[in-house]
């Protein structure tokens, strides 16, 4: 069933919500992939009714080409879901819906979280997330909503986000989703050609790598080999390669003992900015 307006999917929800029915949200901004579904699938493990929104959110990003190349097929998306999850409630709202005549970017104190990585590198970009999101949950009120590992300092955010705003909404995480090459499923693999779809490979072997030397080598050693894996393939760009403290994703040279750590990738292949990151435990 596909929605577009806010008033139809409260109704459709508030009949299943009458009936006892527990609610799932996949926030989404399209482009479809084995990552959603993965996503899906767990949703309807922990709910009765799935609702996947379709959004692609103009706040969030800080650079206009960057939202005006974003793959848009909504009718490829509602017929992939169809053949998957027939009864699945597709919401793909229109921009007033969800923002009414004001497109604007509400301020949040997510603190630490956005001051590194992507918050470093993406002036304002989690403060759009938060914004969209705090919406959909205001329209869907789902009992659980699901966000995939690969965002991780996104996941994280939105965690803080409904610490912040109240809201009633459980934050699930789901594992990253990879190809049998390891390659993390995104919709921005959409726009790499198969040549490129081999190369971006080298963001997992370059985490992989990572968390292997990461019980016998320093902070520092590991950082540089990875930067010196990076300068040797020319065709990317590495943006930031950064190991944090997973607890508050605050970038670490020292490993403290007892501490959880994670490594982070942000790179250009081409125009195509590609993100990943992994556990190093
Ligand atoms: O991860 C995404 O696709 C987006 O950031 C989200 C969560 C749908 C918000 O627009």
């Amino acid at each position: 069933m596909v929605i577009n307006s806010k008033i139809s999917l409260q109704e459709t929800l508030e009949i299943a919500k009458k009936e006892g029915e527990t609610i799932g949200l996949v926030p989404t901004m399209g482009a479809l992939h084995e990552g959603h579904l993965s996503l899906i699938n767990f949703a309807y493990s922990q709910c009765d009714r799935v609702v996947v929104s379709i959004f692609v959110n103009p706040t969030q990003f800080n650079n206009t080409s960057d939202l005006e190349k974003y793959p848009r097929n909504v009718s490829k998306d509602t017929e992939f879901l169809k053949d998957h999850n027939p009864e699945t409630i597709v919401f793909t709202p229109e921009v007033e819906e969800i923002y009414s005549d004001k497109v604007e970017t509400e301020p949040f104190e997510f603190g630490n979280f956005v001051n590194f990585m992507e918050g470093e590198f993406r002036t304002g970009h989690f403060e759009g997330v938060g914004s969209v999101l705090k919406r959909l949950f205001d329209i869907v009120k789902p009992d659980k909503a699901f966000f995939g590992e690969k965002d991780y300092q996104q996941l994280m955010v939105v965690k803080k986000l409904v610490e912040i705003t109240g809201q009633d909404v459980e934050i699930m995480g789901c594992p990253t989703s990879r190809n049998e090459f390891g390659l993390a499923q995104s919709s921005r693999n959409f726009r790499l050609n198969d040549a490129q779809l081999k190369e971006a490979e080298l963001i997992h072997e370059a985490l992989t790598k990572a968390k292997n030397r990461f019980s016998t080598n320093s902070i520092e050693t590991i950082e540089k080999e990875i930067e010196q894996l990076f300068q040797s393939h020319p065709s990317f760009e590495l943006e930031y390669f950064s190991i944090v403290n997973e607890k508050d994703l605050i970038p670490t040279k020292t490993k403290e003992p007892g501490e959880k750590h994670r490594a982070f990738i942000a790179a250009f292949l081409g125009e195509v900015r590609l993100i990943d990151n992994m556990a190093l435990y």
